[in-house]
């Protein structure tokens, strides 16, 4: 990020996750039900494992906020660790650890391996620690803080479930048009999708893959309303806005691809039915797109149309019934671990997919306002609009 800048700390099973957000304006008031409601969001969803069950994620803030007001210092947030109280044998910060907990069989597909060669040991615990997507409780904390800034400025960020497995939501069933009825379609369904017949078939789908100790991916989308344009830039590869995304999504665990707009399907066909034609609504004075299959952004750019994207997520690594591999210590073929685990994670992907995307979009939204604080940001907001109008 530009402007922005997140810094985050924490083991899965350590004492706490923590988030450091450098760059948010003075004057942003925050809601705590807010960041504690996508923290649950996170947690939610069918063929989440029993880990959930026993964090109940709220957020604490130690820097950066009073009154629930930002000073324009850096916001540090912290999130505790429940199971740690069970892990201190295991992950205490300074006791030696009498239960070392240590994972030598790799799992295909997570970082155990990668990382064991990376730090060069025969224990992957100390990787996995890291690598849990326990980590991306503090994305979901700073992309709330993130949230909260796009409001101010009528923008707003909506993930939901396309497919899980080859279960996939009905095109007609998803109220794309209107961020209110998606988000309430997609938060009604246990599986985050707003296709309800479509729900209904995922977790049928889950199940079954569950009881065969298999795990599962799928696709998520997010939409982001109300982005204005101009955000972001036509060349450089820290500027372009489609860029910025898809390296914030993409550096999601697990999330393997990412298509802005309808990409992979726009390759198939002439541009004559890809590119968007341009209208001019003269009552609001403002340039209008009745389609929208650029996914809001052009040349790098926003262009006043909503900003969207899909990402696909791959299966979750850890299989009850688990793949071929070799123990670290001894080098003999062995079964990977099988750690407790998610069998899908893919409507907790849609949350934390939605916080990179609020973080990129907050981060380019302060680049082109500038300002030390929502008041200044207001006023180069107003006046930006005002030379809009008036082109
Ligand atoms: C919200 C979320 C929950 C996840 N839960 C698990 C899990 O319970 N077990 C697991 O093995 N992987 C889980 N993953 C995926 C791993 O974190 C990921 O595959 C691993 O860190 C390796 O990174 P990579 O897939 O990007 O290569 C989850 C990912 C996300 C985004």
């Amino acid at each position: 990020m530009r402007r922005l800048r997140l810094v985050t700390a924490g083991e899965s099973h350590g004492p706490a996750v923590v988030a450091v957000l450098t760059g948010m304006p003075a004057g942003l008031t925050l809601d705590r039900a807010a960041i504690d409601a996508d923290l649950r969001r996170r947690q939610g969803g069918y063929g989440r494992g029993g880990r959930q069950a026993i964090e109940h994620d709220e957020v604490e803030v130690l820097a950066g906020l009073r009154g629930g007001v930002t000073l324009g210092s850096p916001v540090c947030l912290v999130v505790r660790n429940r199971d740690f109280d069970r892990w201190r044998a295991t992950m205490d910060p300074w006791a030696p650890p009498t239960d070392p907990a240590p994972l030598t069989c790799p799992r295909p597909g997570h970082a155990d391996l990668a990382g064991a060669l990376k730090l060069g040991t025969r224990d992957a615990r100390p990787v996995l620690e890291r690598a849990s997507a326990r980590a991306t409780v503090a994305r979901v904390a700073a992309g709330a803080v993130a949230k909260a800034l796009l409001a101010e400025f009528g923008a707003q960020v909506v993930g939901h479930v396309l497919s899980i497995g080859d279960e996939v939501a009905a095109d007609e069933a998803l109220p794309r048009d209107d961020a209110r009825a998606l988000r309430r379609a997609a938060e009604a369904s246990p599986v985050r999708c707003a296709d309800p017949a479509a729900s209904a078939r995922m977790c049928a789908h889950i199940d079954a893959v569950r009881a065969a100790g298999d795990t599962l991916g799928g696709i998520v989308e997010v939409i982001a309303f109300g982005v204005p344009p101009g955000l972001g830039g036509y060349a450089e590869e820290e500027a372009r806005l489609d860029g910025r995304l898809a390296a914030a999504v993409l550096s999601v665990p697990a999330l393997k691809g990412v298509e802005v707009g309808e990409a992979f399907a726009a390759a198939r066909r002439r541009g004559s039915t890809v590119h968007d034609p341009i209208a001019y609504d003269a009552g609001a004075r403002a340039f209008a797109r009745p389609t929208n299959r650029a996914g809001g952004i052009e040349g790098g750019v926003s262009n006043g149309a909503p900003v969207w994207l899909r990402a696909a997520m791959k299966p979750i690594p850890t299989l009850q019934r688990p793949l071929p591999s070799v123990d670290l210590q001894s080098k003999e073929a062995a079964a990977a671990a099988a750690e407790r685990s998610d069998v899908v994670a893919v409507p907790a992907a849609a949350v934390v997919a939605e916080a990179a995307v609020a973080l990129t979009l907050a981060d380019a939204l302060c680049e082109k306002l500038g300002g030390d604080s929502l008041a200044e940001m207001r006023r180069n907001h107003e006046g930006y609009l005002k030379a809009l109008r008036e082109l």
